[in-house]
């Protein structure tokens, strides 16, 4: 009661600065029953909310959220896409730029928005909290500017989740014990709620209202753990104005395909007779013979006007097949950037990284129960044969800048170290990475290339690749093994869509560039949960420029330690 009336009211405290407004948010974190597929189980909530709230700001806005831990967890708080320009002590990943907020400590993110516009989201980034510790963070234009596109007569968020009928942490904790692949999920959700193809769920099944002629704005965010999801809207077809928070040429479409991470804005013009109109999502599955979770969640796109004969049965949209890697091939090219963009032409680093599965031997003193992954062995996963280990008692961000030795090491190969068909039969020779701790140094203002090449180690997958801290421009994708000769030719220098999470192709590849103009420690990661846990990461140290302006200031008096 009191934390709820704190919570309005600090909700509503909005001062000016002299560019935007600053908006401050109370987080609580603590287990709140949630009830689902006909079980209740306590999970870990912001505010007793699931998902949890949405933030709306403007572009050139501040926020300042205090999270106040009183859950049993360790947690952090990342704000998915969000630049934090100079700002890397609050961008969350846990001992990456920070140590976790302890179960009864509390810390403030502070932070301001430049230059962002649609949607982005916040979550969780510590061990699976974030199957339920997530929520949309809105970006409108500044006061007096407006959308690239007609103003739409609504907005709604659509949030896309993984439901375990468990409880996630232990799911994740049972999976790093056995070396095995993690449980699948049990439901997708939308804003939440599985829908009425689910055991018990149909009361509960999210109503999106839409009036005929009306358009709306859906944002759409991948906000699921491990899988890759096609979205649909029956008998609608969907443009695409916007993606990870940048604008992008409009295209119709009738499905998206988004990585978890990733974002997508789209506008739905009620051009059809009054009725009620399923839209779903369900799987997009790359890699072959893995399990995963095949379900369907449903929310109900309602016309208002929609006669009660008509009330009954939603018509439900058609779904590309799990494994249709053509139809999201087709999606992934249509982006664009509105216009011409200021790409960099040529790079002063370039990066060649591949990402993938690996395979570990059962140590000798592990017993076989242990050792649950194919033919007795451990998943594993790693960027350059370099699967990534965590510190534990410093932030790599922290070490850094207080120059604290043994917490990591910069010498992150820029190239694979040993040479293969990456997307051929690789031998079993390579299924094993070293693991270490390693970063690659980037001077201030840099224009860095990498290009990202999935591997056929154990199994080829699309891996939605993220990098915190920065926008990048995907100027190009492919399959097979990246060629400079005959590749290069496809870069698009000219109009590349600007995203912070790219889908790299299953047995294939994607080009992204970007200027590193933003100093701090900024985790690279594939955005399968399952994948970060098995070491696909690696992180950037940028190095600071000269004078304050291109310097990382000092940690908040509140920065938790470890
Ligand atoms: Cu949305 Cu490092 O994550």
């Amino acid at each position: 009661m009191e934390s709820i009336a704190l919570f309005l009211f600090i909700s509503c405290a909005l001062f000016s600065l002299s560019s935007g407004v600053v908006h401050l948010h109370q987080f609580v974190i603590r287990a709140t029953p949630v009830k689902r597929l006909c079980n209740t189980h306590n999970s870990i909530t912001v505010n007793g909310m699931f998902p949890g709230p949405t933030l709306e700001v403007r572009n050139g806005d501040s926020l300042q959220v205090k999270v106040v831990n009183k859950a049993r967890y360790n947690i952090t708080l990342h704000w998915h896409g969000v630049r934090q320009m100079r700002s890397g002590w609050a961008d969350g990943p846990e001992f990456v730029t920070q140590c976790p907020i302890r179960p009864g400590g509390s810390y403030t993110y502070s932070f301001t928005i430049q230059g962002q516009e649609g949607t982005l989201w916040w979550h969780a980034h510590s061990s699976w909290l974030r199957a339920t510790v997530y929520g949309a963070l809105i970006v409108r234009p500044r006061l007096g500017e407006s959308y690239p596109f007609p103003k739409p007569n609504r907005e709604t968020p659509i949030l896309l989740g993984e439901w375990w009928d468990a409880n996630p942490v232990d799911v994740m904790m049972e999976a790093t014990r056995t070396g095995g692949a993690p449980n699948i999920s049990d439901a997708y959700t939308i804003n939440g709620q599985p829908g009425d193809l689910y055991k018990c769920s149909s009361k509960d099944t999210t109503i999106v209202p839409i009036d005929s002629g009306e358009t709306n704005l859906l944002r759409v965010i991948n906000a699921a753990l491990n899988q890759p999801l096609f979205f649909a809207v029956a008998n609608h077809k969907l443009t695409v104005v916007g993606a990870d928070a940048s604008y992008t040429k409009p295209f119709t479409t009738s499905v998206l395909m988004l990585g978890p991470g990733q974002t997508t804005d789209v506008l739905i013009k009620a051009d059809q007779p009054p009725a009620r109109y399923y839209m779903a999502a369900r799987a997009y599955q790359s890699a072959q013979n893995v399990p995963f979770d095949n379900t369907t969640t449903t929310a109900i796109l309602e016309y208002k006007s929609t006669k009660k004969g008509n009330a009954l049965k939603p018509i439900i949209p058609s779904l590309p097949a799990y494994n249709d890697t053509s139809t999201v091939t087709a999606f992934t090219q249509s982006f664009r950037s509105p216009r011409k963009v200021n790409v960099p032409t040529n790079v002063d680093e370039s990066l060649f990284i591949t990402v993938g599965l690996g395979l570990n031997s059962c140590p000798p003193n592990f017993h076989k129960s242990r050792c649950q992954g194919p033919n007795g062995t451990r998943f594993t996963a790693s960027m350059n044969n370099v699967s990534f280990v965590l510190p534990k008692n410093f932030s790599l961000l922290q070490a850094h800048q207080q120059g604290i030795p043994g917490v990591f090491t910069t010498d992150f190969p820029g190239n694979p170290p040993v040479k293969f068909d990456y997307t051929g039969n690789v031998s079993q020779s390579l299924n094993q990475p070293i693991t270490g701790t390693k970063l690659y140094k980037l001077k201030f203002g840099s224009r860095v290339q990498v290009v990202v090449q999935d591997t056929s180690i154990v199994a080829p997958e699309n891996h939605p690749i993220h990098l915190h801290g920065y926008d990048f421009y995907i100027i190009a994708e492919g399959f097979g093994n990246f060629d400079p000769k005959k590749d290069t030719s496809k870069f698009n220098l000219v109009d590349p869509p600007l995203r912070n999470t790219v889908s790299v192709p299953a047995k294939g590849w994607a080009v992204i560039r970007f200027v590193a103009d933003n100093p701090g420690v900024w985790i690279m990661h594939c955005h399968l949960d399952v994948h970060i846990n098995w070491g696909l990461a690696m992180a950037f140290v940028v190095e600071n420029g000269v004078g304050e302006l291109q310097s990382l200031p000092p940690p908040p008096p509140d920065f938790p330690v470890c």
